[in-house]
């Protein structure tokens, strides 16, 4: 895997003791110690603070000891007398870590927009992510430490994120994910324990049922299997150095025709990515595209007849999630990766009426507009505001 994007874990954690925000944070009797938004390397240090917000760094382990990073966001725009509204959680999606939701400006970003209006705003950030801190005794150069998929993601680290979240703020949790974040959210919340902590979600581009993807990079891969080697960050990190033909051509195919990003802009928000992921979970992710169910992993006959007992990986059955959980789904006329038929397909799933369900379709949107365009406010983020708006009380303007 990537070695450039190791990350000095160590000492970054040697902080953890030293700082005020810690005992605030002890006091609510979190495993985890946190640090404050000084520390060099973070995320609040790299990209939030420099625009004049409020940020904290927090340390969360998952069940399987990863070290995941969270950032917490506070605006003094916000008019909310102090108090603070209730947490956002913002999860990021494939190829990204946290910083998606802070590039596009103070004026632009969904993150820096929620905080303006008074919501606790909680940045996720998944295993293996530059924001997260590694694993408690595995290293990012060990095989092992890249053994896993979506299905990881939305067992260990959702609930974490969220177990965590919930504890501080003594409050349920809106969950608002982008791509890969909206799979990790659907399938997490088949488990009862996170879906009870979940007071809303709202999902950008979703992705649940892949079957009818068109990126013709994807398909091709798909089609030669060349999801069994290492594709990975760095191939695309190669291709997008320098010669930005490449890049704009490669960001095309992925993202579809994104009516309102600057392609000019795109070393801008490659300074931080793309953020790495495992081949594993590639190769998961085009078994969805092959197969088009949400399913376990795919070991082959034998594998599977070894791990489950049965010829097929067993899917996920996301009648499971409580009809109770508010939804809002935003997708793009030309997303190629969040297919207009595959976001009716999860709703039709998920058992879900119109009327309990809010949906956007935004004309000529590709995957990246939807964090990226110069108008996303207006297009995407009021609506969203509207819908969070809808299921609480405590928040203004
Ligand atoms: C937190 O931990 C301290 C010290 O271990 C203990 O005295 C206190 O009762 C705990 N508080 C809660 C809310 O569990
Ligand atoms: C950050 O928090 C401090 C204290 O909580 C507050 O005084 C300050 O105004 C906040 N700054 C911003 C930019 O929100
Ligand atoms: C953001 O909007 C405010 C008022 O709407 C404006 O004063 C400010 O210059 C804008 N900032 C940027 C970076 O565009
Ligand atoms: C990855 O995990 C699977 C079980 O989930 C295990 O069978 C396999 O040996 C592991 N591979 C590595 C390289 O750790
Ligand atoms: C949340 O708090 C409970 C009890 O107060 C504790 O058992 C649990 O470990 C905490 N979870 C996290 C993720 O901090
Ligand atoms: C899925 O779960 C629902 C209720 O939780 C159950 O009624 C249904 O039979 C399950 N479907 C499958 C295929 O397991
Ligand atoms: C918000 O609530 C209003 C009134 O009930 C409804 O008309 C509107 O569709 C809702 N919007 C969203 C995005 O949930």
């Amino acid at each position: 895997m990537d070695t450039q994007l190791k990350l000095d874990v160590v000492a970054f954690s040697i902080f953890f003791c030293c700082f005020p925000v810690l005992i605030s944070a002890c006091s609510h009797n979190s495993t985890l110690p946190t640090v404050t938004g000084d520390v060099a390397d973070g995320l609040c240090y790299q990209v939030i603070q420099p625009l004049g917000y409020n940020c904290s760094e927090h340390i969360v382990q998952t069940e399987d000891n990863f070290l995941l990073g969270l950032q917490r966001v506070s605006s003094n725009k916000a008019n909310s007398g102090g108090k603070r509204g209730p947490p956002v959680l913002l999860l990021h999606g494939l190829f990204m870590g946290g910083e998606a939701w802070f590039l596009n400006g103070i004026n632009g970003s969904l993150g820096f927009l929620l905080a303006d209006k008074g919501y606790d705003v909680w940045v996720g950030n998944i295993r293996g992510v530059q924001w997260s801190h590694g694993h408690v005794s595995l290293s990012e150069s060990n095989k092992e430490f890249w053994n896993w998929s979506w299905t990881e993601l939305a067992k260990f680290d959702l609930p974490a994120m969220l177990n965590y979240v919930n504890n501080i703020t003594n409050s349920k949790v809106f969950v608002i994910g982008h791509s890969q974040g909206t799979l990790m959210s659907i399938v997490g919340f088949t488990n009862k324990e996170s879906a009870n902590k979940v007071e809303g979600a709202a999902f950008l581009c979703p992705i649940a049922y892949l079957h009818w993807v068109e990126v013709p990079i994807v398909r091709m891969a798909v089609l030669l299997h060349i999801d069994q080697v290492a594709v990975g960050t760095d191939i695309m990190r190669r291709l997008c150095r320098g010669d930005s033909d490449y890049c704009k051509n490669l960001v095309r195919s992925l993202t579809g025709e994104n009516c309102c990003f600057d392609i000019h802009k795109v070393n801008d928000y490659l300074r931080y990515g793309p953020q790495p992921t495992s081949t594993r979970n590639l190769a998961h992710l085009a078994q969805m595209v092959r197969s088009g169910y949400i399913t376990v992993y795919d070991y082959g006959l034998l594998g599977n007849i070894g791990k489950y007992r049965r010829f097929n990986a067993p899917s996920f059955n996301l009648t499971a999630i409580p009809t109770s959980i508010p939804m809002w789904f935003a997708s793009g006329e030309n997303d190629p990766l969040s297919d207009v038929i595959d976001v009716r397909d999860t709703l039709s799933e998920l058992q879900r009426s119109p009327r309990e369900t809010a949906t956007l379709e935004v004309k000529n949107y590709g995957h990246l507009d939807f964090l990226f365009s110069w108008s996303a406010k207006k297009d995407v983020y009021d609506d969203l505001f509207l819908f969070l708006g809808n299921h609480t009380s405590s928040v203004g303007a």
